[in-house]
């Protein structure tokens, strides 16, 4: 069975009269362990696949699940809690909160769990040590550099354990080799611990550590192609 399944995802926005579909019925199936990379021109519709797909917007018509669970079928209340425990979010500008050391923000995920606060320390450092920054747990956000504030966001994805793992142009604000470090701990994240990763980038250097490229354009998924360095994500 699919980790990620779109059936027939249509999305409108309707906006002073005008009609903006990004999707028009997009099928798409990502399997358990999978590093997809999702590609396509500005405004083809990626974020808002993703959004679907961690079930923090709706899809007009079609169906999306995660699993065996129906995202598009879930009432909000449910939606809450099962992002929390199923997806984690790793976004370009990293949304830290500035007013929180590192070990705060990855904690912060955890506090909407039932769970005790031993529970939670282990959870948080075991997070930090998977991206190799327990020895900056007391760091607040700007005492890091852009990619070590991109690790603790990245402990903050995984910090409940998700299976699936959505990422949006997470190299996008780094230099190449900050880029290639986190590119490296995201296939990681995949190799060692079996998740499955959605990830959007316009960069053809990060959709090579994908096992598998697909295209967004006009609406639609274009057939999957394997990218140029094939196989490099999956090996
Ligand atoms: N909440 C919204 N209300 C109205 N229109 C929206 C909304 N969210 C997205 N759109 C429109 O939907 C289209 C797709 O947006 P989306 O953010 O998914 O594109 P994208 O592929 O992620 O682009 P980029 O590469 O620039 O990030 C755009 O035309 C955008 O303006
Ligand atoms: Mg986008």
């Amino acid at each position: 069975m699919s980790m990620v399944r779109a059936e027939k995802v249509t999305k409108v926005y309707r906006k002073g009269g005008v009609e903006i579909r990004p999707l028009d019925g997009v099928d798409l199936e990502v399997e358990p362990g999978e590093f997809v990379c999702l590609m396509g021109p500005s405004g083809s519709g990626k974020t808002t696949l993703l959004n679907l797909v961690a079930g923090i917007d709706r899809p007009t018509s079609g169906r999306v699940f995660v699993g065996e669970d129906e995202v598009s079928a879930m009432s909000e209340t449910a939606l809450a809690g099962w992002r929390t425990r199923s997806i984690g979010y790793i976004f370009q500008l990293y949304n830290l909160i500035p007013v929180l050391t590192a070990r705060e923000n990855v904690e912060l995920p955890l506090l909407l769990l039932p769970m005790s606060r031993k529970a939670r320390k282990k959870h948080v450092e075991t997070a930090l040590s998977a991206v190799s920054l327990l020895d900056r747990a007391a760091h607040y956000p700007r005492q890091l550099s852009g990619g070590q504030e991109q690790r603790v966001a990245i402990a903050r994805a995984i910090v409940t354990d998700p299976k699936v793992i959505v990422a949006d142009e997470p190299t996008g604000d780094l230099d190449a080799a900050s880029g290639e470090e986190i590119l490296d701990l995201l296939a990681a994240l995949r190799r060692e611990f079996g998740k499955t990763l959605l990830m959007v980038t316009h960069s053809p250097r990060a959709a090579e550590h994908a096992g598998r490229v697909v295209h967004l354009d006009k609406g639609l998924i274009r057939p999957a192609a394997e990218p140029a360095a094939a196989g490099k994500g999956q090996t």
